[in-house]
């Protein structure tokens, strides 16, 4: 098993954070919305809020490690082939991903952080995330609120587009690119 990518594919690495990432991020969308729609059930939205918190501080730590790695490997070729304008298209994609990773996490732990109500951040009942050292105030949670379901939304219309890419690119006759983030022998088999 290659652990780095080469320049023809993803290593293991690479794979397993992009798949624990997507999976993790695509579930935090509905998982936050559902924050606002259960605010007549306060102990429940609690509930909701301390796994939404959880999972995002784990996107945002997955995401930092895959960045890092990303930088000390090789890309490898373009998903679009031939086309230079599809894999241009596909490269800015894939940065803006990667910096929506970190981003939507960090604008949310900006409103749990400057919210006057002050609940400390539990990730998954084990560890105490300190919040940001920023200003307290409803001002700064509205704003930050804001921010944070913007992106969020934006990177969901931006996922299906990339996951749209992917399957056709895997369906085309010249190169499925979806090849170079699924496990070797799965490739090897067709
Ligand atoms: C992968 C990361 C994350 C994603 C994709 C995400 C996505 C979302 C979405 C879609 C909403 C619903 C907004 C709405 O419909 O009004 C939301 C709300 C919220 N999220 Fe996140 N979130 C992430 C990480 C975090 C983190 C790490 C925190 C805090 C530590 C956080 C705190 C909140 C809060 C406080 C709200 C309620 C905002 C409001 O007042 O409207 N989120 N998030
Ligand atoms: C069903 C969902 C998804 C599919 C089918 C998919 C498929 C792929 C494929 C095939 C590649 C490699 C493209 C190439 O060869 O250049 C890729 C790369 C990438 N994808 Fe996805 N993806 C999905 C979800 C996501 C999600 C949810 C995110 C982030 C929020 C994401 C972020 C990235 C990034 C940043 C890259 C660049 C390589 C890396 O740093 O890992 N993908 N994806």
């Amino acid at each position: 098993m290659r652990w780095r990518n080469t320049p023809a594919r993803y290593g293991a690495v690479s794979r397993v954070l992009h798949w624990a990432i997507a999976l993790a991020f695509v579930a935090q969308i509905p998982l936050g919305f559902l924050t606002q729609a259960t605010a007549d059930q306060p102990a429940l939205q609690f509930q909701l809020y301390q796994w939404h918190k959880s999972m995002g501080f784990l996107v945002l730590s997955l995401a930092a490690i895959r960045a890092l790695w990303s930088f000390a490997n090789p890309r490898p070729r373009d998903a679009a082939g031939p086309h230079r304008a599809g894999a241009m298209l596909a490269r800015t994609a894939h940065a803006v991903l990667l910096l929506l990773t970190l981003a939507v996490p960090l604008t949310g732990w900006a409103i749990a952080s400057t919210s006057p109500l002050q609940i400390p951040s539990f990730a998954f009942d084990l560890v105490l995330v300190p919040n940001l050292p920023m200003d307290v105030s409803d001002a700064a949670e509205a704003f930050w609120s804001n921010i944070h379901v913007w992106l969020a939304y934006g990177a969901g219309a931006l996922v299906v587009i990339h996951a749209s890419a992917a399957a056709y690119h895997a369906f085309r006759p010249h190169a499925g690119s979806l090849h170079g983030m699924l496990p070797q022998r799965r490739v090897q088999a067709r």
